[in-house]
């Protein structure tokens, strides 16, 4: 049996940050190295997603070509890949030729089988810019969640797709006018007609992760409507029918298309075009594909659609394990507003594998989880300097000074057998954990094996024992060496860098199999050179890159600033009667997120107002407070209340601040 391992394809249109790498890339990564040491037959297969509006919209920005862009962002993608240890066997783009080939071939294969079939629809259209607007091309309030900075087709807060003009408040995000709607056409997957198919296939994936499950469960509930596959732009694959021009396959058609036009490019490389096949085309190939958690319905319905339908025997998804995601010091990551790690960046000051083991430490299986510098600090300095790394120091300190590095195979007490066996069923559990992508909880019980060893040293005394019984001691060490070996097999997968070295140190072979793990050391150990396998981050570092983080936040928030509006005369300003308020009560508009309806104070008369401040302060937070407040503008009617006023506030940073007085005011005064 055969396995093709996935991740997501990274869009070419902007660098790697560690929340890419906590949720789709690393988990794969360590699973094909666990994968491998149990000699199983894998490929790991990835590329750049190199179509889609962001990417044309960065190129327009630019004034360079969509090519360029994807060149670009390939290239230092792949390299941030390599300093994390990511090794794909094969990295391609969607952009090559033979994708857009094979793309091409199955859309046809769709359309001949009258899955795929076209309509009349209707999408906004910007008579500013003369085009239409697929998808990033515009911007709204989600009609499903009410989320603003929703794009076209999904929203990026509650995850859902929906028809595009269904969008709310939409703006066009080349100009930010308001687009018409417009008829164009286009075509349409047939999900309805796979429907028994994909339920029947769903139905044999109890052992999915839970939030997978749930997810599909609902949507499948919902039912399945028919979705669009193509758009109107120029970068893309092609719509292979006559009078299609100006027209191109949708990003997520043809994107998933390129885990089998990698793989192709992959066996062409090999020197064996055809080999493709046997993974491809062999149903009892374990197709795996990590993914974010926002990438679920792509790869757990349309693109098992798209295979079945094919009709070609292709394999079909075995698993998909999505992760949550990453936030990062308590926020979510944000790449716009420069909220975000760079991988790149973040290897030139520490070792990768360090990243890799506070990313698999903390990965966001179950739930979202958070990067945090002080607790990478903690995590590297307790877990791997204090814990793994004092084992490996002190036990070949130990043997080079008083054994000359020379460890001696030995018989064993009930004492040290009974910790070997302790290491053993650890072992196992990580073996199984590993199958089941349980990552997080490996490195826990990895690191309960060096703790067995720490404990064990300890108790053993040999520091004293030394001096009356050198076989006692002898055995201590021979114990010690076989937890290293076992940790490390077990960590290879994580930490493979580091656990050659270690096994190098040790002279042991550099090719190991998990089984080994279970297995006592046969002969004598012999250390070569060793040196301590991991270094301590002081805290200048730490708060350093904290700093840095901060800083680079908000240098970007600086580049966003809107121009300076044309000047005015003091007469207009004199027009605005803005007075201190004082808050008397707040509450939460029933059904908005946004909204507070407050009951102010301004000296001569009290006044009920909406605030569309609510997700920046709870109602209890306002009450009591005095604000600044413009009272002479004409009432509006907001969700039943007659708004009389509006409250000033600054947006900084994404929170809205509501603007107090300096000090101390009495509500009436006026603001000049
Ligand atoms: N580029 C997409 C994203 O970053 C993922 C594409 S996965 C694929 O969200 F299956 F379509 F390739
Ligand atoms: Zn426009």
């Amino acid at each position: 049996m055969r396995y093709i391992v996935t991740s997501a394809l990274p869009y070419a249109n902007g660098k790697l940050h560690l929340g890419h790498v906590a949720g789709a890339y690393l988990p794969a990564d360590i699973f094909v190295r666990y994968l491998r040491l149990k000699r199983k037959d894998v490929i790991y297969i990835c590329g750049t997603d190199e179509h889609g509006t962001p990417i044309s919209i960065s190129a327009d920005k630019e004034g360079i070509s969509p090519q360029e862009v994807v060149k670009r962002y390939h290239d230092a993608i792949k390299e941030a890949f390599d300093g994390v240890g990511i090794e794909f066997d094969n990295f391609s783009g969607t952009a090559r030729a033979p994708h857009h080939m094979l793309s091409q071939e199955f859309f046809t294969q769709l359309y001949e089988k009258e899955n795929i079939q076209s309509k009349t629809t209707l999408q906004f259209y910007c008579e500013h810019d003369k085009r239409y607007l697929p998808d990033r091309y515009v911007e709204g309030v989600c009609p499903k969640c009410g989320a603003g900075g929703a794009r076209g087709d999904q929203c990026d807060k509650c995850g859902q797709i929906y028809d595009t003009t269904t969008l709310k408040e939409p703006a066009c995000k080349i100009c930010g006018n308001t687009p018409e709607i417009r008829e164009t056409k286009h075509w349409f997957i047939h999900l309805d007609s796979f429907r028994d198919r994909l339920k029947n296939w769903l139905s044999t994936k109890d052992y999915w992760k839970e939030n997978v499950l749930n997810f599909m469960m609902g949507l499948l509930d919902q039912g399945l409507i028919e979705r669009s596959i193509t758009r109107d732009l120029s970068w893309g694959v092609p719509v292979p029918l006559p009078g299609a021009e100006g027209k191109v396959l949708y990003v997520w058609f043809d994107a998933p298309i390129g885990y089998i036009s990698s793989t192709m490019e992959w066996a062409i490389k090999q020197g064996k075009p055809e080999l493709w096949k046997d993974y491809w085309l062999d149903p009892d190939t374990q197709l795996i594909h990590f993914i974010g958690k926002d990438n679920i319905i792509f790869h757990a319905l349309i693109w098992p659609a798209m295979l079945m339908g094919q009709d070609a025997g292709y394999c079909l998804p075995h698993d998909i394990p999505a992760n949550e995601f990453m936030n990062l010091e308590g926020e979510k990551i944000s790449t716009s507003k420069n909220w975000a790690i760079w991988v790149d960046e973040f290897v030139k000051e520490f070792d990768g594998e360090y990243l890799r083991y506070y990313l698999a430490v903390n990965a966001p299986e179950k739930q979202d989880s958070d990067f945090s510098f002080k607790d990478f600090q903690l995590r590297v300095n307790s877990d791997l300097n204090n814990t793994l790394g004092n084992l490996a120091n002190r036990v070949f300190a130990f043997t080079h000074k008083n054994f000359d590095g020379l460890i001696q195979e030995c018989k064993l007490d009930a004492e040290c057998s009974a910790v070997l066996s302790d290491a053993d069923a650890l072992i196992n559990e990580i073996d199984s954990g590993y199958q089941g992508y349980q990552v997080k909880k490996n490195t826990k019980l990895i690191m309960d094996i060096a703790r067995l060893g720490n404990k064990f040293f300890d108790e053993r005394k040999p520091w004293s024992v030394i001096k009356e019984d050198r076989a006692a001691v002898n055995e201590t060490l021979y114990v010690c060496a076989n937890l290293l070996a076992k940790l490390s097999i077990a960590m290879l997968p994580i930490l493979p860098k580091h656990m050659k070295q270690l096994r190098q140190m040790m002279n042991l072979p550099l090719e190991p199999v998990f089984a080994d793990a279970y297995a006592l050391l046969d002969k004598e150990i012999q250390l070569g050179e060793t040196k301590p396998l991991f270094r301590k981050l002081e805290d200048e570092e730490i708060d350093k890159q904290l700093a840095a983080l901060h800083a680079m936040a908000k240098q970007d928030a600086a580049v966003e600033y809107a121009p300076i509006k044309d000047s005015i005369t003091y007469e207009h300003f004199a027009k605005l009667d803005i007075r201190l308020a004082k808050v008397l009560a707040a509450e939460i508009v029933p059904k908005t997120e946004k909204l507070l309806k407050l009951k102010v104070d301004i000296g001569t008369e009290t006044r009920e107002l909406i605030a569309g401040i609510a997700q920046s302060y709870k109602p209890e937070d306002l009450v009591g407070k005095v604000i600044t407040m413009l009272v002479n503008l004409e009432p509006r009617k907001i969700r039943g209340v007659s708004s009389q006023g509006m409250i000033l506030a600054a947006h900084t940073n994404g929170a809205i601040k509501v603007m107090l007085p300096d000090g101390e005011g009495s509500p009436g005064s006026i603001v000049q």
